[in-house]
């Protein structure tokens, strides 16, 4: 059956782990030998171009990374087009978009699986390596508790409703005025210390996302009294993990002495966003 990853509960928690599970196969079968994998690019990226070009390439694959300058996402051609023409060619297509619905849009039309490879709404692929990245350190998923500390957006989002999927208890500190949905959150709150209380792990993103640069300036004057620095980090419980999608903004939303010092994972959590996305290419492709 054509399944899509267009947010992390697109996977029941057994998918869910089954995807985790599949990451840490050592010798991945060629499921993609001699096949294409269209990426799409309506924003700017690193890891997560980096991380699933190689992923695709470990199972054998042929990456196509395409910038939508040259693409033109319903300016050149709809969304719907965009995934049939993908289809004929690619045994699966990745999006990064701006709006979520032109994802949700070219899956409905598309006839190979369709992964989110972030939206302004969801980044369900960065919350696969970031449970990954808990489940290796932690030892064990359910019971854990994660903090996340800033902007309620995208990955703020996808990582609540992953956390939920994984039994992981989930507590969120933004400013007033930035909260995700208070769906599945076991506290939410304008005070970051009471978040990261006993905490087994910290994760924090930018305070101003792609396409928001424009707003960085009051959104740091917002933010203030947000950073994960060592003060807040002594609240959490014993050897808890500092987590990060990246990238990062020292000094910003993460002192440099956290994000650079002993309890920081995201070096690991950077190199599981192409396990993990091996894991779900190759649990998609099993459909
Ligand atoms: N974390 C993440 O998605 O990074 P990039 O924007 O560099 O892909
Ligand atoms: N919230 C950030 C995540 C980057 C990986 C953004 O959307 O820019």
């Amino acid at each position: 059956m054509l399944r899509h990853l267009l947010d992390i509960d697109d996977l029941s928690a057994e998918e869910l782990a089954d995807v985790l599970d599949r990451a840490e196969v050592a010798s991945p079968p060629q499921v993609l030998a001699g096949r294409g994998v269209a990426l799409l690019f309506e924003k700017p990226s690193n890891r997560t171009r980096l991380s699933m070009e190689l992923a695709v390439v470990q199972l054998g694959g042929h990456p196509v990374s395409l910038r939508n300058e040259e693409v033109g996402i319903d300016t050149r051609e709809t969304a719907e087009d965009l995934g049939r023409v993908f289809s004929e060619f690619c045994a699966l297509i990745g999006g990064r978009v701006f709006e979520h619905a032109k994802l949700v849009r070219m899956a409905a039309a598309a006839t190979v699986p369709v992964v989110n490879l972030l939206s302004d709404d969801a980044h369900p692929v960065q919350i696969l390596a970031d449970l990954l990245t808990m489940r290796q350190r932690l030892g064990s998923l359910v019971g854990r508790s994660l903090a996340y500390v800033g902007d309620g957006n995208n990955v703020c989002r996808s990582l609540m409703l992953g956390a939920a999927r994984a039994g992981v208890e989930m507590r969120v500190a933004t400013p007033a005025g930035y909260e995700p949905p208070a769906d599945g959150v076991s506290l939410l709150t304008n005070n970051p210390a009471e978040a990261v209380a006993g905490a087994d792990a910290v994760y924090t993103d930018v305070w101003a996302s792609m396409g928001q640069e424009a707003d960085a300036a009051r959104r740091r004057a917002d933010f203030a009294g947000f950073t994960v620095d060592d003060d807040l980090m002594a609240g959490t419980a014993p050897g808890a993990l500092f987590l990060h999608c990246l990238p990062a903004h020292r000094g910003e939303e993460v002192a440099a002495s956290v994000i650079d010092g002993p309890q920081s994972a995201v070096w690991q959590q950077a190199a599981n966003r192409m396990h993990a996305q091996r894991g779900l290419v190759l649990w998609l492709l099993s459909q």
